[in-house]
């Protein structure tokens, strides 16, 4: 009997040793303690023993049970670790690539613009400022001198937001970037100069070649003490030189109308024919290029500025527009389409970051 415990012992711990995997060692579990294991059946022998032989044989019998338990957990848990090193190596993820494998991007030529323009500005002292694209109808109208009657409201094609119940105000999304003159004055609080350009997105509905629903304006304001007419032709003047980085660049003031400025004014800028193409400089035809004028009364006290000190000139001007005329694109759609062919013939590099002393140009 001893002899024959000892056997089975030095086996099964034997086999459990050289099991191969998990299937295997379940199996040889169920062999030795499953319900016709072996363990199990010389359990049930104790019952039929003399109390002397049962005090004997039983801590044995229990023994080798317990070190064939111990030995069953513990190879399972070393085939468990081998298997999941096995799994590990098997799903590694080589997360690195080479460099020249990923495209390198580019700058969309409106973002591209609307740097030069900073640049530009920021070398005449303007800061650049920002308001919501989601606006509410007395900063993009009523405060700008357009009163709910007045039919620039119809001119303007504006995207409306259903009205909100508790909410007075009918919000819609900003049809130009002059809502950002009113929202700087008020914050500047009626007693300080503003020099500003307001960068951003504008929506009308509208959509053909040289219209699409979202486009891009950049507003102009200053706001101080003796402005005239003879500041805002200089800076436009001044500006546009910088931005076409050309001398010859003539500019033509039309009268023009504008509830929000008076006297207003339509800015032309001349051009000339070479190889067929327009080129911006000389004056053989004139573009128009953008709105301007002289901050309205009204307008600088809905900012908060009394306009019997303040005066102040304001102009607004298309950045897409800009940018077809310096770079040469003929069809607006394209800007928003996504292509990525049309991105790396007219993007700019990340790295070519405008400035004056390089040539705003890139
Ligand atoms: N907001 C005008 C437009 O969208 C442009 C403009 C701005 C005109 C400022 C005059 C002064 O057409």
């Amino acid at each position: 009997m001893t002899t024959d415990l000892e056997h089975l012992r030095s086996d099964l711990l034997a086999s459990i040793d050289a099991a191969s995997g998990l299937d295997a060692l379940e199996a040889l579990r169920v062999h030795a303690l499953g319900k016709q294991g072996a363990i199990t059946g010389l359990l049930k022998t104790l019952g039929g023993m003399s109390p002397e032989e049962r005090q004997e044989q039983g801590p044995r019998i229990h023994g080798l049970r317990e070190a064939v338990t111990a030995a069953l957990t513990e190879r399972k848990a070393s085939l468990e670790r081998l298997a999941l090193d096995a799994r590990l190596a098997s799903e590694t993820l080589d997360m690195t690539l080479p460099v020249d494998a990923v495209p390198a991007g580019s700058v969309h030529p409106v973002s591209q613009v609307m740097d030069e323009l900073a640049e530009i500005f920021a070398d005449l002292g303007f800061a650049v400022a920002t308001g919501p694209e989601i606006e509410d109808d007395w900063h993009n109208f009523t405060a700008l001198n357009i009163p709910e009657t007045h039919p620039a409201r119809a001119m303007h094609d504006t995207f409306y937001f259903p009205e909100t119940e508790g909410d007075a105000r009918k919000m819609l999304l900003r049809t130009h970037t002059s809502p950002v003159q009113i929202r700087t004055m008020l914050a500047a609080g009626g007693d300080k100069p503003i020099r500003i350009i307001a960068p951003g997105r504008t929506y009308r509905s509208d959509s053909d070649a040289t219209h699409t629903p979202m486009f891009h304006q950049v507003e102009g304001l200053v706001i101080d003490k003796g402005i005239t007419l003879g500041h805002l032709k200089w800076t436009l003047e001044t500006f546009l030189k910088a931005f076409f980085e050309r001398d010859d660049i003539v500019l033509r003031l039309r009268p023009s109308y504008f509830p929000f400025t008076e006297p207003s004014a339509e800015v032309d800028v001349g051009f000339s024919v070479v190889n067929g193409k327009r080129v911006i400089g000389g004056s053989e035809g004139w573009m128009e290029v953008l709105g301007s004028g002289m901050v309205h009364r009204k307008v600088i006290e809905a900012g908060g500025y009394d306009p019997d000190q303040w005066q102040g000139f304001a102009f607004g001007c298309g950045i897409d527009r800009l940018a077809m005329l310096k770079y040469g694109m003929d069809d607006l759609r394209a800007f928003f389409d996504g292509d990525l062919r049309w991105l790396r013939h007219y993007g700019f590099s990340a790295l070519d970051v405008p400035t004056l002393s390089g040539g705003v140009g890139a």
